[in-house]
């Protein structure tokens, strides 16, 4: 296994967010995790790329994280690409991009990395010299998801990439994430949209008040009359 989460608990103060939480992402797998505002999505990706302290025990390629800190994981090959996306706004496209490839000095596979971040998202090399600020939203999400894969990650954690875009754009940006799990990277992807979640993932948690409810492949998840009725409004 690539990724094994066990009894992932995290609490912020007396609020437990997570509790007991279990996980699994296999090499080259799509996994999401599906769930309402509050259900602990983010909480859940930023325990893994250990941007949060938590218990229970995470397991990446049979080697413990929870003794590393948050850079170190990236350096383990687990980049995280945050909700709000979290660039530099006031730094053109292009620094961006190589912000995500800060710890590398594979000079010459950055390049072959950042050619093929601009095949993924021709718009980013039109607006290389772009400030990020002046970008459209959906383009901004490209630049956030670019940047991750600039650290050529083994697993990218993907916190609601598609939120606050366009149908079209939205589209566009999925279609991106299933060729970079294509290219051979595991995803574990946050995603309150149901339907695109059980359409481009692999197998599918439902995370419903910090815990895991139903789990299961796509197919049988969109087949499952509770996640038909509360998640994609079928009765
Ligand atoms: N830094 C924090 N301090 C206190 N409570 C927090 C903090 N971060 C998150 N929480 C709480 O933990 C719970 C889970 O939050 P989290 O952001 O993980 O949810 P989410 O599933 O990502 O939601 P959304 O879909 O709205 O992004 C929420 O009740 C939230 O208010
Ligand atoms: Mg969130």
């Amino acid at each position: 296994m690539l990724l094994e989460v066990r009894r992932l608990s995290v609490a912020y103060g007396k609020a437990v967010a997570l509790e007991n939480v279990s996980l699994d992402v296999a090499p080259g797998e799509f996994v999401a995790v599906l769930g309402p505002n509050g259900a602990g999505k983010s909480t859940l990706l930023k325990a893994i790329s250990r941007a949060q302290p938590s218990s229970g025990t995470l397991s990446f390629r049979g080697e413990s994280l929870q003794a590393l800190p948050a850079h170190a994981v990236v350096g383990k090959g687990i980049c995280h690409c945050p909700e709000g996306r979290r660039l530099f706004p006031e730094l053109t496209v292009l620094k961006n991009l190589m912000l995500g490839a800060y710890l590398r000095s594979d000079r010459a596979q950055v390049e072959a990395d950042l050619e093929q971040v601009y095949r993924l998202f021709p718009v980013l090399e039109e607006r290389g010299a772009q400030v990020v600020s002046t970008l459209s939203g959906g383009q901004q999400q490209m630049v956030a998801i670019g940047r991750a894969l600039m650290g050529r990650p083994a697993l990218l954690l993907l916190d609601e990439p598609s939120v606050g875009i366009a149908h079209r754009l939205k589209l566009e940006i999925f279609d991106a994430i299933k060729r970079i799990q294509a290219a051979g990277t595991a995803i574990l992807m946050a995603e309150q949209d149901a339907q695109s979640a059980l359409r481009v993932a692999d197998r599918v948690y439902v995370l419903e008040h910090g815990q895991v409810g139903r789990c299961g492949s796509s197919a049988e998840l969109g087949a499952d009359d509770y996640i038909r009725q509360a998640y994609l409004g079928v009765n």
